[in-house]
Formats: structure tokens, C-alpha cells, sequence
């Protein structure tokens, strides 16, 4: 199985998190663990699940997360968001 972990992080809160998820999913099969401005064709081949994380900023998801959005191939695929109040 090979899953991805993408993810954007301006303070690195979302970023400890794909960490986090990585490895636990490293025990299921292949993680791939990219930052969504580091996308490639590439990263999406043969993946079976694609997870990827944003911290809301502006209760939205940030501007620079949202082309990675488009990307996302017709497979399973979970999208979270990473709340709080401040930076880390
Ligand atoms: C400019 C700005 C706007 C934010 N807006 C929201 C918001 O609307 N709702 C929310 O729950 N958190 C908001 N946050 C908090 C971030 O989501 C939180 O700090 C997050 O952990 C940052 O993720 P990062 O460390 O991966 O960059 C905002 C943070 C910043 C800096």
C-alpha cells in the first residue's frame, strides 16, 4: 500500500502532524510524506491513499494549499485541517 502525506505548515504545527500520521501509516505500507508546494505528477502514481493537512487560516484553507486541492487523483483521500489559536 502506498500512501500519501501531504501537507502545508507556516509554523510547523501541521507539519508535526503528517510527521505523526507518517508514522504511524509507515507500519501499513509506503508513506510518502511531501509539502503540497513540492507536489509532483510523480507523488501521485500508484498511491492508494492520499491524505493531506492545512492549518485553516481566515477559517479557510490557505491560498497556498489550494492548487494541491485540484490535484488530487479519484482515490480515497482524507483532508484535515489544522486548528488553533497561534503559532507554535
Ligand atoms: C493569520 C492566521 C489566521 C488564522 N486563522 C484561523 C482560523 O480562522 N481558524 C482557526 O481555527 N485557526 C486559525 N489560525 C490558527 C492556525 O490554524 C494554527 O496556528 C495552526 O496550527 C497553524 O498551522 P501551522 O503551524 O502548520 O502553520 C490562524 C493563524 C494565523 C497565523
Amino acid at each position: 500500500m502506498i500512501i500519501l502525506v501531504a501537507y502545508y505548515s507556516v509554523y510547523g504545527n501541521t507539519k508535526q502532524v503528517a510527521e505523526a500520521m507518517s508514522s504511524i501509516f509507515e507500519k501499513k505500507g509506503t508513506v510518502r510524506l511531501v509539502q503540497v508546494d513540492k507536489l509532483t505528477e510523480a507523488d501521485f502514481n500508484q498511491v492508494d491513499l492520499v491524505v493531506m493537512g492545512t492549518p485553516t487560516i481566515g477559517a479557510n484553507i490557505p491560498e497556498a494549499a489550494r492548487p494541491a486541492l485540484a490535484k488530487l487523483p479519484d482515490r480515497p483521500s482524507i483532508i484535515a485541517s489544522r486548528t488553533g489559536s497561534g503559532a507554535a
